[in-house]
C-alpha cells in the first residue's frame, strides 16, 4: 500500500490483510506497542472530526509515532499556499500524511507532489479508513466477510462509496436505497460490480429485507449545511427506525459511521438496539488505523 485515497486503491487481498491485522492489533495491542518508534506523521484536518482525529492520534502514539495534528485554519491550504507546496513542505518533516478535506482533488494534488504515503481521512468522495473499520466490525461479529448482505440506506456519497467498494471486494453484496438523485456515482457502482452484486433502489424496505447489516449515514454531510432543510424532506422516507430494522435478518446488525443525527436518519431506538454495534465500530477506527500505519510504514 502506497497511498490510500480510495478503497479501490487496495486489492481484495490487501484489504483482507488490513482487516486481519486490525483484528490482531485489537486482540493484542501490546504486541504492536512502539512498533514504529521514531516516525512522525501529519494528521491534517480541513473539516471537523471526533473519531478520526482522536483515534488516529492515539493509534500513532501507541505505535511509538509522533503525530502532529494540523488544522487548516492555521495553514491556509488553498488560500495561503497551494496543496502541492503544503505537501512538499510537510514531507520534509513527516513520514506520512493523513488528510481530511472537502475537495478530493486536493488530496490528489498533494499525492501527486509528494513521495510519502497520503491517507484519505475523509473527502467529499470517499472515506476508506472508515470502510476498513466497518469490515473489521462485520468480520469480528459474523466471523467472516464472504457472503455478507449489506443494506445501505441514505445518501450514496463518501462513506457509502468506500463501504460499497469494501464489502464487494471482500465477497459481500450490497443493496442501496437512496432517494432519486442521491445514489452512489456510476463510477463507484461500476467498480464495485466487478467484485460483487450491487442493487440500487428507492425502496428502503426492499433493500433491508433479510440483510445481515443495515448501515446509514447523515442526510446532510459536512459542507452541505445549506441544503439541510431540503434534504430532510427528500430523505424523510429513508429513516432507519425500528419498523425498518425489523425487516433485516433476525441476527442483523446496525452500523453507522457516526456522528448520528438521532431523529433524522436513525432513531434512538435503533441506535440503542442490542444489535447496534456503532460504538464497537467507532472503537475499531483505532485498531484499524494502527493496521493502516503498520502497513504503510512497516
Ligand atoms: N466517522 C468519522 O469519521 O467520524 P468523525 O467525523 O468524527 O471523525
Ligand atoms: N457523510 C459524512 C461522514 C462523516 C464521517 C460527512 O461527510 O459529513
Amino acid at each position: 500500500m502506497k497511498h490510500l485515497l480510495r478503497i479501490g486503491d487496495l486489492t481484495p487481498d490487501e484489504l483482507c490483510d488490513l482487516v486481519d491485522l486490525a483484528s490482531l492489533v485489537r486482540s493484542d495491542p501490546a504486541a504492536y506497542a512502539g512498533a514504529l518508534t521514531g516516525r512522525s506523521i501529519g494528521l491534517f484536518f480541513v473539516k471537523q472530526s471526533v473519531r478520526t482525529w482522536v483515534s488516529t492520534d492515539v493509534a500513532a502514539i501507541q505505535l511509538g509515532i509522533h503525530p502532529v495534528v494540523i488544522r487548516n485554519e492555521q495553514v491556509g491550504m488553498g488560500s495561503r499556499e497551494s496543496p502541492e507546496d503544503v505537501g512538499r513542505v510537510l514531507e520534509r518533516y513527516l513520514d506520512l500524511l493523513g488528510m481530511r478535506v472537502f475537495d478530493h482533488t486536493d488530496l490528489e494534488r498533494v499525492t501527486g507532489a509528494v513521495k510519502v504515503p497520503v491517507i484519505n481521512l475523509l473527502s467529499d468522495d470517499e472515506h476508506p479508513c472508515q470502510a476498513i473499520a466497518d469490515l473489521q466490525t462485520i468480520a469480528d461479529h459474523f466471523g467472516h466477510l464472504e457472503g455478507i448482505e449489506l443494506a445501505y440506506i441514505g445518501d450514496g456519497n463518501n462513506t457509502a462509496a468506500s463501504l460499497i467498494g469494501a464489502v464487494t471486494r471482500t465477497g459481500g453484496n450490497v443493496r442501496v436505497a437512496s432517494p432519486l438523485g442521491f445514489e452512489p456515482s456510476e463510477q463507484i457502482l461500476k467498480s464495485a460490480r466487478e467484485f460483487g452484486e450491487v442493487a440500487v433502489t428507492t425502496n428502503p424496505q426492499e433493500a433491508v429485507s433479510g440483510a445481515d447489516v443495515v448501515y446509514t449515514d447523515v442526510w446532510t454531510s459536512m459542507g452541505q449545511e445549506a441544503e439541510a432543510a431540503d434534504r430532510r424532506t427528500q430523505f424523510a422516507a429513508f429513516q432507519v427506525n425500528h419498523g425498518l430494522f425489523e425487516l433485516a435478518s433476525p441476527e442483523g446488525i446496525f452500523l453507522h459511521c457516526l456522528p448520528a443525527h438521532r431523529g433524522e436518519e436513525v432513531t434512538d431506538e435503533v441506535m440503542e438496539h442490542p444489535r447496534s454495534l456503532v460504538f464497537e465500530q467507532a472503537e475499531n477506527r483505532l485498531h484499524s488505523f494502527k493496521a493502516i500505519l503498520l502497513t504503510a510504514l512497516g
